[in-house]
């Protein structure tokens, strides 16, 4: 088994070197081979996405992946910029099912915005298309208006489509985790206006007629974006299109308070995945060594679930995580009064500490 490790830029780097080590703790005889990404591929390579960091995720039997960006590339034109790397490798890697879990971590109830009440207990998950969508969808670009409200002016357009087969794998990914969950799925669509996701809508109904057992209810985009932070716990599974999933996903993250602690899963037809942190690459903070590590040290606890066939392992990472925070060690982001701030690193160790039986000092 091989793991493509694509630490990236930003506190990518700072953050995956502490999932490299809890891996490394476990000793499942993995190999790990390192690749740039991002703009740290651009600066070294000329592409964020190199052909040899391509064949190495190609290769593996997983990826994990750090962060990518940073402001001082956003004036390079569009295929050079280091964003083109993550939807490059989801695009030629299939990876066209996103999951991504908003879970409440008991110890940082405080750290939402919300009432505590209202997300206390909080284990949501969001599924999102990955692959297609008006991100992906052609033609797009700019040219001279023939019609609109400006014949003659200088326009830009993209497109949004859908085709029946891939709304119907990811109904089926969805229907299949809401089995495993509360049994629940909301299908988030635009039907009120958009024939795409009418179509959507349409297909995913369908596909319910073969799990009896799974609720479904749709609701449209504007909606769901209410309600997530109205009554977040009615929530089970929600899945949705491409473009409405990078949004709610944020939103869904955000009401736990720590998007710093939110691992996520990019899968494919054959359960093969990239697995990276819901967080970004926080150029603001990078190199200072505060940065919370645990959500990439999760997205390997999920790495090991889903692709890996180690959910002994998985566990054992995800309970290490859980010790950790009810000894009371947090990173700035979830810091509160009354509990220990810690660095990146020392995180890291802690979390190897609790993994390897040691005891964690509260202070
Ligand atoms: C995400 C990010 C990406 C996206 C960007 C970096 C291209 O926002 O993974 O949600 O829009 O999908
Ligand atoms: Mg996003």
């Amino acid at each position: 088994m091989k793991i493509a490790i694509l630490p990236g830029d930003g506190i990518g780097t700072e953050i995956m070197a502490e999932a490299v080590k809890v891996l490394g703790a476990l000793d499942l005889g993995f190999d790990t081979e390192t690749a740039l990404v991002g703009g740290a591929a651009y600066e070294a390579h000329g592409h964020p996405l190199p052909e040899s960091t391509l064949s190495l995720a190609k290769a593996a039997d997983a990826v994990l992946f750090g962060a990518v960006g940073d402001w001082k590339y956003d004036k390079l034109e569009r295929a050079l910029r280091p964003e083109q790397a993550i939807l490059g490798l989801r695009k030629h890697l299939g990876l066209f099912a996103n999951f991504r879990p908003a879970i409440c971590y008991e110890e940082l109830t405080h750290a939402s915005s919300l009432k505590p009440e209202l997300i206390a207990g909080l284990d949501i998950l969001i599924i999102r298309e990955l692959t297609g969508d008006i991100y992906f969808g052609q033609p797009r670009g700019r040219r001279t208006a023939v019609d609109g409200h400006f014949p003659g002016a200088e326009e830009a357009f993209d497109t949004m489509r859908y085709s029946r087969p891939e709304i119907e794998r990811i109904a089926h990914v969805a229907f299949q985790a809401a089995r495993k969950r509360r049994g629940k799925v909301t299908s988030v669509d635009k039907a009120n206006v958009l024939e795409t996701f009418q179509f959507w809508k349409d297909v995913v109904t369908e596909v319910h007629r073969s799990y009896p057992d799974v609720e479904l209810e749709h609701m449209y985009v504007d909606n769901a974006a209410m309600q997530l932070v109205r009554a977040p716990k009615k929530f089970d599974v929600v899945v949705t299109g491409n473009m409405f999933g990078d949004i709610l996903s944020d939103e869904a993250a955000m009401l736990t308070g720590s998007i710093g602690m939110l691992p996520s899963a990019s899968l494919d037809q054959r359960n093969k995945g990239l697995y990276e942190p819901s967080h970004g690459s926080a150029p603001d903070i990078a190199g200072k060594g505060v940065a919370n590590p645990l959500a990439t040290i999760l997205s390997a606890a999920m790495m090991l679930r889903f692709s890996l066939n180690q959910p002994e392992a998985a566990d054992r990472i995800e309970s290490a995580v859980q010790a950790v925070l009810a000894a009371g060690l947090r990173t700035g982001d979830i810091w509160s009064e009354g509990t220990r701030r810690v660095g990146t690193r020392e995180m890291g160790d802690a979390v190897l500490a609790a993994l390897t039986g040691k005891t964690i000092t509260k202070s």
